[in-house]
């Protein structure tokens, strides 16, 4: 499965991450050489950036199954208990999503997480007991786009926090050659620059837009994917210079035109643009902040000069 092999399988073909890396690989040699599980560890942020695929690295590095489900998939304590009760010794349980773990389903995690065991009710009414069966010894690994999203007490059960931040352009570029690579095709340098560019610092991204650019450089007859192919195939796709998509011309349009620039509240722009207000915060947001083209206030969201700019309109009142 192509789909798999884009995913590196160990720290050293991960790229980018610096910061995570290093100290990931520490954790993992100290808990290796103690023979202990690692610590439950929780990685945060955007969308696309390789949380998965970090977790799954993880489980290869300490040599131990991965085991994975999700926070929504899990909607009932005995789902979980389940999975918890069919660990081995030393496995790597990932929960993706794991700020939407319901909360009767936590409250069965916490003593999981800190005592390997499993507080269950048997029985109803007045014969209703509390059994508590031992687990083996496990890691969980949490993704969430947001730390602040669980609540403290599921937060501090975590003993290593890893915050993912955006590539820099020279990762997402190495990432794209690695991908082309794994795909047998070849690739300009500008065009991987230029795919990375625009890939609002995401390799979930840039792998994606690489496989339509790939698509059509394939059917223009090219051997080597070159940098004017990329840019059609970029405008094709609705990718601007700065990677920004569809629906952040939406956003930031409908807050220009609608709201005079802002401020306005997240749920009456996803009202506007027909969009959850979940995935504005979780996905568009976060990049249109650190890339300057919003800004948050007390009193709503707020498009910058730069927006204007960006429209090749006049930023009102100057
Ligand atoms: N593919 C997707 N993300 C990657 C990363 N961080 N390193 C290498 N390959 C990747």
């Amino acid at each position: 499965d192509i789909e798999l092999s884009l995913r590196p399988e160990n720290l050293c073909q991960y790229i980018g991450q610096e910061k995570t890396k290093e100290n990931l690989r520490i954790f993992i040699e100290a808990a290796k050489m103690r023979e202990e599980p690692l610590d439950h560890t929780l990685l945060y942020g955007p969308p696309g950036l390789g949380k998965t695929t970090l977790a799954s690295i993880i489980a290869n590095e300490m040599g131990v199954q991965f085991r994975t489900t999700s926070g929504p998939a899990i909607e009932r304590a005995g789902d979980l208990a389940a999975i918890l009760s069919s660990l081995e010794a030393g496995d790597v349980l990932f929960i993706d999503e794991i700020h939407r773990l319901p909360r009767s389903v936590e409250e069965i995690l916490y003593p999981a997480m800190e005592d390997f065991c499993l507080d269950i009710i048997v029985g109803t009414g007045p014969s209703a007991r509390s059994v508590r069966l031992d687990l083996p010894p496990f890691t969980l690994v949490g993704a969430t786009t947001r730390a602040g999203l669980l609540s403290a007490p599921l937060r501090d059960r975590f003993g290593v926090h890893c915050r993912l931040d955006y590539y820099d352009a020279s990762a997402l570029c190495s990432i794209v050659e690695r991908t082309a690579d794994i795909f047998h095709v070849g690739i300009h340098k500008e065009a991987a620059i230029e795919v990375a560019r625009r890939s609002r610092g995401t390799p979930r991204i840039a792998n994606r837009l690489l496989k339509r650019v790939r698509d059509i450089a394939q059917v223009g007859g090219e051997t080597v994917i070159s940098e004017e192919t990329t840019q059609t195939a970029l405008r094709m796709l609705q990718v601007d210079g700065e990677g920004l998509d569809h629906i952040d011309h939406k956003l930031l349009t409908a807050i220009m035109d609608s709201f005079k620039g802002g401020p306005v509240g997240l749920d009456t722009i996803a009202a506007t643009i027909g969009e959850e207000s979940q995935t504005i915060e979780d996905v568009y947001e976060p990049f249109l902040l650190q890339t300057g083209f919003i800004q948050r206030t007390p009193r709503g969201r707020v498009v910058t000069d730069k927006a204007y700019s960006h429209f090749n309109r006049e930023v009102p009142g100057s």
